[in-house]
């Protein structure tokens, strides 16, 4: 069957903001989503829909408790264990350990259980009431040890980063004003669609192929290789349709491929792992909470003087990302304003609860939050504007960073800031909100039917690609290939997961070669047939990848014309069918000029910088805390905009994120155990607390990508909470220090409030 675009509506012609510039570069289009149709017509095969026959079911055993010493896995003398397979560390032929950045994580728990619902055995079996029954037959013998929960009262540091530049104690001994605050947000869960899923089949060649749900198909390789002992061709990965990732299919996938496999390699038959949701919030990894304290000082002239801030990030029982997450929160945190002396000293925890990992912002919103909470409350104590104080602050053209970064080309902190001010008509609606709250005060009570309205202001930055030195350590290969009967490819280990990979590139690739798009295949993301492009992560993909395939096809093309003398279009198909297939391999080269310092944490901490403004506007309940984002506009610097609505839908589904960071989602802990594990208990924002978005999408080009582009997946996250608080404060006088800013902080506040102003 041939899936055709559906027509109607959404079928007619996608008109451009007049704003956005055509740069000669990228001709911003807006095609169908590749993979659109199936996914709407229900044809697109995820992991669960996959059939192999003959396979099995597996499961993890995992632990109550959140720290004990294991002594021994009981298996049941009186149930028949000939009918399923059971495995544990024993069973593992290479290291017991889930590749990432420290070698501290098992794959399955040996001496000592860290937290909660840790992997400790796993059972297959030929059907789920079997699977079930044999599961119930499984116990952990255990005694305990006592569990460290609270992040500052950890002596176990996973990472630690201290930058400095100025005199911090000087600057803030001679500043006229100091504003101090301490901010704490907590967990956030993914809540991707599809849960994590993985499918492991046997290879005749005694490896494995896994399909499964994923972000990074050679981080799984890599983890399969390791544990397994197998070769690079033993060892394959295939993504299968993939329903969101936000981070959360970025490291976790590695364990639940090994826990598929050994479970494959035990009944030697196919082995399906697909969690239920219960399982996935319960046991895969989250945003990492963080403490962040601040002292930022301003001189008696209103310049920002001085920043100094600690932070914490509790990072779980084991590494994972945290050294990025926290490298990437610890060189954001001073937000996008040029300090004179600043010192951010940070730190990664480990704590008895389960791993936390990468999602959308990777540790940029845990400070940049705190960041523009102080920005925010210093306008607030100097009567100014918070857009006019940001005015004055934000970084332009040639400012430096703390890393000692300057900031040459694609600085568009001003034109956001600009942009989202006008089309929300922020001071107007400011003037307004103050007028009630004025009146509101002096009637003494919410005589207005309890409902208050408020506005507020966020801004921030958000480095492209990996952080530092990163993309040359990753050495990313993208190819494309004019295959024998005269198809174009593009081969790329870079994952669609929503944001548009399978769509963008094909436009890319068409306008590279001058070809329609439909004449652009995409090789599935199968690790025996794609190179490593890196992983799908840090927005990188089309402005790093992007950049890449681009490369290859202007090679592409030269060598096409030089051997037909025609243009490539009107010569590929004769050319393919003269000289064979030719394949373009693509390497990442440094960007030029661009240089980090790893052990100093001095230089170009990124390539370049998104920069994005948020204004969000809430009605506030004073008699019930409950919080109704009502707008936001929201202003991002994509770099150059290749696809127009999926680069709007970037910056709504991200913005919508943060809403939910900002007002509902929160994760409630009891022994280290998440109590609310289940999406009946965990919120997110559903349609009808989804606020009105408006996105205005700027532009400012960044020159070492051929096209321009830079990322866009992930500062949406950055701006929206600050946003939202802000205005939550400007409707009730009240600042949130912690999120969520959930209807009991906000009573509990104006209470202590009131309580204070009458005392
Ligand atoms: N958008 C959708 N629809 N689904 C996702 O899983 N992940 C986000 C962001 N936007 C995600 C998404 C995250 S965490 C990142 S890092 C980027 O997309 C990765 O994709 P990119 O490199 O193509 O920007
Ligand atoms: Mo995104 S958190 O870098 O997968």
């Amino acid at each position: 069957m041939t899936i055709r675009p559906p027509l109607g509506r959404i079928a007619a012609p996608v008109t451009l903001r007049p704003h956005l510039p055509s740069s000669g570069l990228v001709t911003p289009s807006a095609p169908f989503r590749r993979e659109g149709p199936a996914k709407l017509t229900g044809t697109a095969l995820y992991t669960d829909d996959l059939v192999f026959p003959g396979a099995w079911y597996g499961q993890t055993i995992r632990s109550t408790e959140a720290r004990a010493r294991l002594l021994g896995v009981e298996l049941d003398p009186g149930f028949d264990w000939t009918r399923v397979v059971v495995v544990t560390a024993a069973d593992i032929p290479g290291a017991n350990i889930v590749n990432s950045i420290q070698d501290d994580q098992p794959i399955l728990a040996v001496d000592e259980i860290r937290h909660h619902a840790e992997p400790v055995a796993l059972v297959a079996a030929p059907d789920r009431a079997l699977l079930r029954e044999a599961v119930a037959h499984v116990a952990l013998r255990t005694s305990p040890l006592q569990p460290v929960f609270d992040p500052l009262a950890s002596s176990q540091v996973f990472a630690h980063y201290d930058i400095q530049t100025g005199d911090v104690e000087a600057a803030l001994a001679g500043a006229a004003l100091v504003v101090e605050g301490e901010y704490r947000v907590g967990h956030q869960e993914q809540l991707y669609i599809e849960n994590n899923a993985m499918i492991a089949v046997p290879r005749d060649d005694g490896g494995v192929a896994v399909h499964g749900s994923l972000q990074c198909p050679y981080y799984v390789h890599k983890a399969l290789r390791r544990s397994l002992l197998l070769s690079d061709a033993q060892a394959q990965v295939i993504q299968a349709e993939t329903g969101g990732g936000f981070g959360g299919k970025e490291e976790y996938p590695s364990i639940l491929a090994l826990h598929a496999a050994l479970l494959a390699r035990a009944c030697a038959r196919p082995v399906r792992m697909i969690y239920d949701r219960h399982e996935d919030i319960a046991a895969t990894t989250k945003r990492h909470p963080a403490i962040v304290t601040y002292r930022s000082g301003v001189s008696a002239d209103g310049r920002l003087v001085a920043q100094e801030i600690e932070i914490v990030m509790d990072a779980g029982a084991y590494c994972t990302l945290s050294p990025v997450v926290l490298s990437r929160g610890t060189l954001h945190a001073g937000g996008p304003y040029a300090c004179p002396n600043v010192r951010i000293r940070s730190r990664a925890v480990a704590t008895n609860t389960p791993p936390n990992g990468a999602f959308r912002g990777f540790g940029a919103p845990q400070t940049e939050f705190a960041a523009e909470m102080q920005v925010n409350r210093i306008a607030e104590a100097l009567a100014v504007s918070p857009l006019e104080l940001r005015r004055r602050w934000l970084y332009r053209p040639g400012d430096t960073t703390p890393t000692g970064q300057v900031l040459r080309e694609s600085v568009a902190a001003e034109e956001a800031l600009e942009r989202a001010a006008e089309a929300s008509e922020f001071e107007r609606v400011r003037a307004r909100t103050a007028a009630a709250r004025t009146s509101r005060v002096s009637r003494g009570d919410a005589a207005d039917g309890h409902l208050a309205h408020g506005i507020g202001l966020a801004l921030a930055w958000h480095g492209a690609g990996f952080t530092g030195s990163g993309e040359v350590h990753l050495e990313s290969v993208a190819s494309v290939e004019l295959t024998g009967d005269g198809r174009i490819v593009i081969l790329v280990g870079s994952t669609e997961m929503g944001q548009g990979t399978k769509t963008i590139f094909p436009q890319l690739v068409a306008e590279a070669l001058g070809v329609p798009m439909d004449d652009v295949e995409f090789a599935p993301q199968d690790t025996s047939i794609v190179p490593d492009s890196g992983p799908t992560v840090a927005s990188r993909t089309a402005m790093v990848v992007g950049g890449l395939v681009i490369g290859a096809c202007r090679r592409l093309r030269a060598v096409v014309e030089e051997r037909s003398g025609a243009p490539f279009a009107d010569s590929y198909r004769a050319d393919a069918q003269a000289h064979g297939p030719t394949r373009i391999d693509e390497h990442f080269e440094p960007y030029p000029g661009v240089d980090f310092d790893d052990t100093t944490y001095r230089g170009d901490a990124y390539p370049a910088f998104g920069w994005a403004s948020a204004i969000a506007e809430v009605d506030v309940d004073l008699d019930t805390g409950e919080v109704a984002v009502r707008s936001v506009v929201a202003a991002d610097d994509v770099g150059r905009v290749i696809h127009p609505v999926l680069a709007e839908g970037q910056v709504e589904g991200g913005t919508l994120q943060a809403v939910g960071y900002a007002t509902i989602e929160e994760i409630k802990l009891r022994d280290g155990r998440y109590l609310n594990d289940r999406l009946a208990t965990y919120l997110i924002p559903t349609a009808l607390d989804a606020p009105r978005i408006e996105t205005i999408l700027v532009e400012a080009p960044f020159s070492g990508a051929p096209h321009g582009a830079k990322g866009i997946g992930e500062l949406p996250m950055d701006v929206g909470a600050p946003a939202v608080v802000a205005a939550i404060h400007d409707a009730t006088g009240v600042w949130i220090h912690d999120l969520p800013a959930s209807p009991e902080r906000i009573l509990a506040a104006m209470a202590s409030r009131d309580a204070e102003s009458q005392g």
